[in-house]
């Protein structure tokens, strides 16, 4: 900001100032002043003041000029870190796809049984838009597991199982590095955790698992149930729930299975049916990383 004129504006008000002092003098030592001095003191007092609301306006304008030009690089700068922060997590998602499709497959659907979940609990946007992220993230971790035990076909041995336990804390230290996806790193972490406290990698244990998790535990096993895998066929959207139901207060929260069923098994085949038609999978970064978080 340039000071000059302000202090241009001060010095024209001490001027004022020097003369109504001057004129005060003056008018003590010699009461009748003539004309000529009043009319000067008038021009002086006047101009000063003139003077100074002048640099004064001129400081507020080039002040006002100033502010909306910062606002202007800010907007700009924020647009390109968003942008970047998009290609980051375009990034991410790409890595995990091509790593491992099923992964892929799964996430998809488990970020959109998860929103509609908290949705019908009435969980605000910001809490929607944090688990749809975790939603599409939560198995990231799996980049990290080995081919041989990630894609092997048959049962796991309890070594294998305890490599892929790791997946949720994977998942959590590539997270939690990038600040704008810092909001899923928690229910990345934590997805695997059980309401009777047998879960991992914390064994939290009932409402000590924040509420996102114990949403997104119920979501990710109903994906889990109903998709095959090469031991079992996959199971009926009714039968999961039946199965989900029966582990309410053991492996899941109650308020979240008592939420599942609210929405019903016809609501959540259709979430499955579009997810088959990859009517959900047009994957659009920029609807969950609003520019509000970033500025
Ligand atoms: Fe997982
Ligand atoms: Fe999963």
């Amino acid at each position: 900001m340039k000071k000059k004129p302000f202090v241009l504006g001060l010095v024209a008000v001490a001027i004022a100032y020097l003369a109504g002092a001057y004129y005060l003098y003056r008018k003590l030592l010699f009461p009748i002043l003539s004309s000529r001095e009043v009319l000067t003191y008038i021009w002086v007092v006047a101009s000063g003041f003139l003077l100074f609301i002048t640099f004064s306006l001129y400081y507020i304008l080039a002040f006002q000029r100033q502010l909306k030009e910062q606002k202007v690089r800010q907007r700009k700068s924020s647009s390109k870190l968003q942008k970047a922060n998009e290609g980051a997590l375009k990034a991410l998602i790409h890595a995990l796809n091509y790593r491992d499709h099923d992964t892929w497959d799964h996430s998809t659907r488990v970020a959109a049984y998860a929103t509609a979940l908290a949705e019908h609990m009435g969980l605000p946007q910001s809490e929607l838009e944090k688990i749809a992220l975790a939603g599409y993230l939560h198995d990231i971790g799996k980049i990290g597991v080995p081919d041989r035990i990630l894609l092997k076909k048959s049962n796991l041995l309890p070594e294998e199982w305890e490599t892929i336990k790791r997946h949720p804390e994977l998942g959590y230290e590539i997270i939690h590095e990038l600040e704008f996806l810092n909001s899923a790193a928690d229910i990345i972490l934590l997805h695997h955790e059980r309401y009777d406290g047998s879960g991992y990698p914390l064994g939290l244990r009932g409402e000590k698992i924040p509420l996102l998790a114990r949403i997104f535990s119920v979501a990710d096993a109903l994906d889990a149930m109903t998709s095959e895998r090469p031991y079992r066929a996959a199971r009926s959207m009714a039968e999961a729930f039946g199965e989900v139901r029966s582990l309410a207060g053991v492996q899941f929260c109650p308020k979240c299975v008592k939420a599942l069923e609210e929405l019903g098994v016809e609501n959540l085949s259709q979430i499955q049916q579009r997810a088959k038609d990859h009517k959900i999978k047009e994957f659009q970064p920029e609807d969950l990383i609003p520019c509000s978080d970033i500025i």
